[in-house]
């Protein structure tokens, strides 16, 4: 079970640190409420911004963020199949890839799964407004680094980029690994995409 109470404090948290993300296109806007949409239109949406989408994502210096992270994770093994908005992150529709480390490992969406050091999952985001305008959200990343190097967040990094490119600062633990550890601990701190969403091998 979630727990409500951190999960809004963290949705807080999450809304507080988005930038006012320059509107995608709008001729992707899919003219209704994200609520409203299906697997198949959200898709149509990301696929109209995917392009506009990245390009944000590696625009400038990523300073603390490998970089290579944000220019190559397009061409890592997607695990869902549409967008799906599970209510975190912000409400947010995601789309998760998984480089070649991890892509085995996590495909299989394991209650108890053993993820190798050098795992990295890119998340990206989007919402679409009640007045069913797309805003382009934040890319999320985690990376599992080796043991005793990030022993406070069960050795993952986690990291966040602004839709303009910008890393954004945020508080890991609490912001990122409470919720991923509270909730998710007993599955190695992956919330995975929603059933329907996602990709097996
Ligand atoms: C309120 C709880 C919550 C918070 C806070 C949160 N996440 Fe997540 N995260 C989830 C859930 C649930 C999923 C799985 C849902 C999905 O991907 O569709 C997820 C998935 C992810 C994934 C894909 C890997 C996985 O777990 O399957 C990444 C990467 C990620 N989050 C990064 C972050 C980062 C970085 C932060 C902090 C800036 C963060 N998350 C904060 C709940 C949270």
């Amino acid at each position: 079970m979630i727990k409500a109470e951190r999960l809004a404090a963290v949705l807080f948290a999450l809304g507080a640190v988005t930038v006012s993300a320059p509107a995608a296109h709008a001729a992707c806007d899919p003219g209704k409420p994200g609520s409203d949409l299906t697997g198949d239109e959200a898709k149509a949406v990301y696929e109209c911004i995917a392009a506009d989408l990245h390009k944000g994502y590696a625009t400038g210096d990523k300073r603390w963020i490998p970089a290579e992270f944000v220019n190559d994770y397009r061409g890592w093994t997607l695990a869902s199949g549409f967008p799906a908005a599970p209510g975190f992150h912000g409400e947010r529709f995601l789309v998760t890839w998984v480089n070649a480390a991890g892509a085995d490992e996590y495909l299989k969406y394991a209650e108890d799964p053993s993820i190798p050091a050098g795992t990295v999952i890119a998340k990206e985001s989007f919402g679409v407004n009640a007045a069913g305008k797309v805003e382009k959200g934040p890319l999320f990343l985690m990376q599992k680094v080796e043991a005793g190097v990030s022993p406070q967040a069960d050795e993952w990094y986690y990291m966040m980029v602004a839709p303009n490119g910008a890393p954004m600062a945020v508080e890991v633990v609490s912001a990122c690994s409470d919720c991923h550890m509270g909730n998710f601990g007993h599955q190695g701190g992956l919330g995975y995409p929603v059933e329907e969403a996602r990709i097996s091998r």
